[in-house]
């Protein structure tokens, strides 16, 4: 490969600089499973042994929730204020916050969110830095990418510039989804934005690395139609085994709990579910 053949290939340049690690949980759609998938497979990807960062860019904040964080006096600052931080014009709005202050350390370490983050779009506006790439900065100018083996991002339900800020920082995107009638149409918008980001020329598209069917109800004989159909649109082998509605992710939640920190048999299931997921992560990884 020629010296300049290095920065001509889109691809080749997004592996440089993110090396396909870092995974956007995606869906417009509300309630699908973006932030039980994104926080589970962060678990499992640490039980390999790798560094794991979560990054909450919901301003539900409902990801930062499961890891027990809540802004407060004490912790008013999360991933908003460090985004606009990494923005020079935006100077007058900075906080005195870097990311080590923001950061939640543990087993997977996490940046959290806050309501502030749904006022990004319209803080940002003005803006003449590319609004799109603001994530993407703020996690190469702290050498995010060189500290963890995978990043997480638990992207909000819309399509707004968020996520595609989720979106253009990432390498690969995992697709939870309810098999229904209006999921199609969902899922070939999702393409058209992934389209219009390649289209813009300054980063490469995310690769979806899977689509996830979950709370899939096997009685009912239309939603197995919809599944049938939505793994023709996007290929049987890009679809992974479906989640069943299972009280035991319920269970897991509701005690801030990842599916790894349960010993019971009724466990297994899940728990192998989401070792697939990781290993999926990881195998594309070292391509
Ligand atoms: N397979 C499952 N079985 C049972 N409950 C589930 C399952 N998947 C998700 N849930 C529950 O469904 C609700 C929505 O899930 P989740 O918050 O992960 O979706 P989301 O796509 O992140 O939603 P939002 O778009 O609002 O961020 C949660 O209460 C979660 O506990
Ligand atoms: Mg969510």
């Amino acid at each position: 490969m020629g010296f300049l053949d290095r920065f001509s290939n889109k691809e080749d340049q997004n592996a440089q600089t993110l090396d396909n690690k870092v995974v956007a949980f995606i869906n417009q759609k509300g309630g699908v499973g973006k932030t039980t998938m994104a926080f589970n497979c962060a678990h499992a990807l640490a039980k390999r042994g790798k560094r794991v960062l979560a990054i909450d860019l919901d301003p539900q904040a409902n990801l930062s929730l499961l890891f027990g964080f809540e802004t407060s006096e004490q912790h008013p600052y999360h991933i908003h204020h460090l985004m606009l931080n990494s923005v020079r014009e935006l100077k007058a709005l900075h906080v005195p916050a870097m990311v080590q202050d923001v950061m939640v350390k543990g087993e997977v370490d996490l940046l959290p969110s806050g309501q502030e983050l749904s006022g990004f779009e319209l803080t940002v506006a003005g803006v003449n830095f590319p609004r799109q790439l603001i994530l993407k900065k703020l996690l190469e100018k702290n050498g995010l990418l060189e500290r963890y083996d995978f990043i997480v991002i638990d992207c909000p339900p819309t399509l707004g510039l968020l996520v595609v800020n989720g979106l253009c920082a990432s390498a690969g995107v995992i697709v939870p989804f309810r098999p229904d009638e209006f999921s199609r149409k969902g899922l070939s918008h999702l393409n058209e934005v992934l389209a219009d980001i390649d289209d813009m020329g300054v980063v490469a598209a995310p690769k979806i690395l899977a689509h996830i069917p979950n709370l899939v109800d096997i009685r009912r004989k239309q939603e197995e139609q919809d599944l049938a159909l939505i793994a023709a649109d996007v290929g049987a082998k890009n679809v992974m085994d479906p989640f069943f509605n299972r009280a035991q992710l319920v269970k897991s939640q509701a005690a801030r709990k990842s599916v790894y920190d349960f010993q019971a048999k009724e466990f297994l299931g899940l728990q192998k579910q989401f070792n697939d997921m990781a290993e999926l992560i990881d195998n594309w990884n070292v391509q």
